[in-house]
């Protein structure tokens, strides 16, 4: 059985207070579920947030990292730095971090690999451009993200990541990928995978869907059978849409 996971992709916003008003809603209005769930302030409330959150089951997720140990890497985090305030989970290769910080595949795998050496969990994002699917081109895209950074690790640390495929045009416009959209690509990339590697990680890995989910689509989304759960960005800043999307699950 895939793990189930709804998680929160806060970006750049909330202060500390407002964190804390957010995180204090989330833990006492978390429904039952079987899914996990991941929220991911900024650097500078992750300490604070895993404080609060110390009786919740909801877990805590850093947003970026660097790959390097320590040194000379200004305004970077390292990956002891985050395991320091206890948060083993990061989000790695979102595309705005690609595209806006110039994070290429190269960069991204020491990121993953460092990741993967601390024994964290690694929530990898990859998807395509409009361009890229208006022009047909969607599936090599994303096969190629996904064979640049994590094709030559070992099987052993797929255990350790989580895929969540993130359509560009779909992040922050509003516009949704359909249910089965969704569906088609995700049962792709488990193809891809039990290729490169075996059926039982294929099978196993859980690939989230990111990009407009919301209160009125996610059940829809979650609903089909290779999507596990979703990476939430604008929805995930208000407690009720959250909460109905952790609900859909
Ligand atoms: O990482 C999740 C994020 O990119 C999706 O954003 O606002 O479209 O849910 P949003």
């Amino acid at each position: 059985m895939r793990t189930k996971i709804v998680a929160g992709n806060w970006k750049m916003n909330k202060n500390l207070e407002e964190t804390e008003a957010l995180l204090g809603e989330l833990a006492a209005k978390l429904p039952d579920t079987k899914a996990e769930v991941i929220v991911s302030p900024t650097f500078v409330n992750l300490a604070s947030a895993v404080n609060q959150l110390s009786q919740s089951v909801i877990q805590v997720a850093a947003q970026n990292m660097h790959f390097a140990e320590s040194g000379a890497f200004t305004g970077e985090i390292s990956a002891d730095m985050l395991l320091n305030i206890e948060v083993d989970t990061v989000i790695l290769g979102h595309s705005e971090r690609r595209a806006l910080f110039d994070e290429n595949d190269e960069l991204l795998s020491k990121k993953v690999n460092t990741a993967l050496d601390k024994n964290m969990k690694v929530i990898f994002c990859f998807g395509e451009e409009l361009e890229d699917r208006k022009s047909g081109n969607h599936f090599n895209i994303v096969e190629n993200q996904l064979k640049n950074v994590l094709f030559d690790l070992d099987s052993s640390s797929w255990k350790q990541i989580v895929l969540a495929y993130e359509p560009v045009w779909a992040i922050g416009t509003g516009e949704t990928a359909s249910p089965e959209q969704a569906q088609e690509m995700h049962a792709f990339i488990r193809k891809t995978i039990a290729t490169a590697f075996n059926g039982s990680i294929a099978e196993n890995v859980t690939i989230l869907y990111g990009g407009s989910v919301k209160p009125n689509n996610a059940k829809e989304i979650f609903s089909k059978p290779d999507v596990d759960g979703g990476l939430i960005g604008g929805a995930s800043l208000k407690c009720d849409d959250f909460m109905e999307i952790v609900k859909a699950i």
